[in-house]
């Protein structure tokens, strides 16, 4: 038997490096590593990286500093950089940190067990290519350990949107659907392992446009349906959407399908037409609140999350405040908002830039609005019954916690349920992010 060795990873950013960690691991699995939760004992480290604003591609390079001195006292340690830093720097990555041994982009995580031979013989190993045979299709070799009751499940995979502010569609490429049966094989694997709740990603989640078994192309709604039937599987979810492609057959689906949960994240950035114009998004504020209203028509209970960019080139006060009364009007259960980030090679580098402090002045107004929003729509739950999927042990003994239908994490005193039951529970208490409940 080949000896074991440890392999630490990091993961930055969004859920799909979550799911792009755990298929790593299950690659180099295939090579003797066995994964350990400190970096002190790795032989092999792995930062998953995320290149969506300055900020976070700058972490990578004082955590990988910090790194190197692991590596000075333990020279045999392997140090290696995936995901979209990995994608948008390549051998920069090496030269700007020589203890660097592993280059390797989103897209050739199948090669990562070849990647790694190459550097025990001490050479560097370098892949951002973005090839054409099927990574799924090279790392479906799934174990069959145990897994956590709720699990991501990515369908799709890159955006031809270009919005003017975004790596995205230079860092993970040309928007691709994976067919629908290996989605569904790969559902049904998680199921037998315990998963209840399946989380579909795609950057543009809502495009997936799929081979069907038919040999037609699928679309998201048709691709839940189909899952809708796997037995065992009690919630599906599906993140992240763009407005533009929300059709009328997945609106339909929140209203009849029981499975599909009624949370909805629908990224919008800015409630300014002259921004979201310049943003390049092609859609405006009022066809975007139209589209909610449908929304809910179909689904009155649905729960709306959104991220929003403050600070984007040329927004002004007036701008800014349109964001704000969009935000007032659709009422938020969750946002995520951020200041807008130069990314070098994008169109909107090029334009007149925001002064920063009047960006982290207006994201600090947009931050209170949500809040706001947030603990309103916390506390109106209370009286309410949910269905919780419990998760794992809550802090004091005899509690559980785990997720309502709206993705709040509620905690369960003198709760007997273990990790992947469905319980009711009438919700009793709003507290600072989460909710308690009582079985009922
Ligand atoms: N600056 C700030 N925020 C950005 N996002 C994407 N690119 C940038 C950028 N350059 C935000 C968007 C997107 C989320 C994932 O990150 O709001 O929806
Ligand atoms: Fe980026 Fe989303 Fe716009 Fe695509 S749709 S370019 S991923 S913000």
């Amino acid at each position: 038997m080949a000896e074991t060795k440890k392999l630490f990873i990091k993961t930055y950013g969004c859920q799909m490096n979550v799911y792009d960690s755990e298929r790593m691991s299950e690659a180099l699995g295939a090579s003797g590593y066995t994964e350990t939760q400190t970096p002190d004992d790795a032989d092999m480290i792995l930062l998953n990286t995320c290149h969506i604003r300055e900020k976070a591609a700058e972490k990578i390079y004082s955590e990988l500093g910090r790194m190197k001195s692991l590596k000075t006292a333990k020279p045999d340690l392997k140090i290696g950089v995936a995901g979209c830093v990995a994608q948008a720097e390549g051998a920069e990555i090496m030269r700007r940190q020589p203890a660097v041994d592993l280059v390797v982009g989103p897209q050739s995580y199948h090669r990562l067990a070849e990647m790694e031979i190459k550097t025990r013989r001490g050479e560097k190993a370098l892949d951002t290519d973005f090839p054409i045979e099927d990574k799924f299709e090279a790392l479906k070799h799934r174990p069959k350990a145990r897994r956590a009751p709720a699990a991501f499940l990515t369908v799709q995979e890159g955006c031809d949107k270009f919005c003017a502010f975004c790596v995205v569609p230079y860092t993970r490429g040309a928007e691709t659907s994976r067919p629908v049966q290996r989605i569904v094989d790969e559902a049904k694997n998680l199921v037998e392992r315990g998963v209840r709740e399946i989380t579909l990603l795609g950057q543009n989640v809502n495009a997936y446009h799929g081979t069907g078994p038919d040999g037609n192309e699928w679309g998201l709604a048709q691709l839940i349906w189909e899952l809708d039937k796997v037995d065992g599987l009690a919630r599906i979810r599906f993140t992240t959407s763009h407005p533009n492609d929300m059709q009328d057959d997945l609106i339909d689906a929140h209203a009849y399908c029981a499975k599909l949960m009624p949370y909805l994240h629908l990224p919008v950035q800015s409630g300014s037409d002259r921004i979201l114009k310049r943003m390049n998004r092609s859609h405006t504020a009022d066809s975007y609140l139209r589209l909610i209203e449908r929304i809910r028509a179909a689904r009155p209970d649905i729960l709306m999350s959104g991220d929003f960019i403050v600070g984007f080139p040329e927004e002004t006060e007036e701008d800014f405040q349109a964001t704000l009364d969009l935000i007032k009007e659709v009422r938020y259960g969750y946002a995520y908002s951020f200041k807008y980030s130069t990314r070098p090679g994008t169109p909107a580098a090029e334009r007149a830039q925001v002064e920063d402090a009047v960006a982290a002045e207006r994201l600090q107004r947009l931050q209170a609005l949500i809040t706001q929003q947030q603990v309103e729509i916390q506390n109106s739950m209370v009286g309410r019954d949910v269905t919780i999927l419990i998760e794992k042990q809550g802090r004091d003994p005899g509690q559980m916690v785990g997720k309502s239908e709206y993705l709040h994490a509620v905690h369960i005193n003198d709760c007997d349920a273990i990790p992947g039951d469905l319980v009711q529970a009438r919700i009793t208490e709003a507290v600072r992010n989460s909710l308690a409940g009582t079985m009922i």
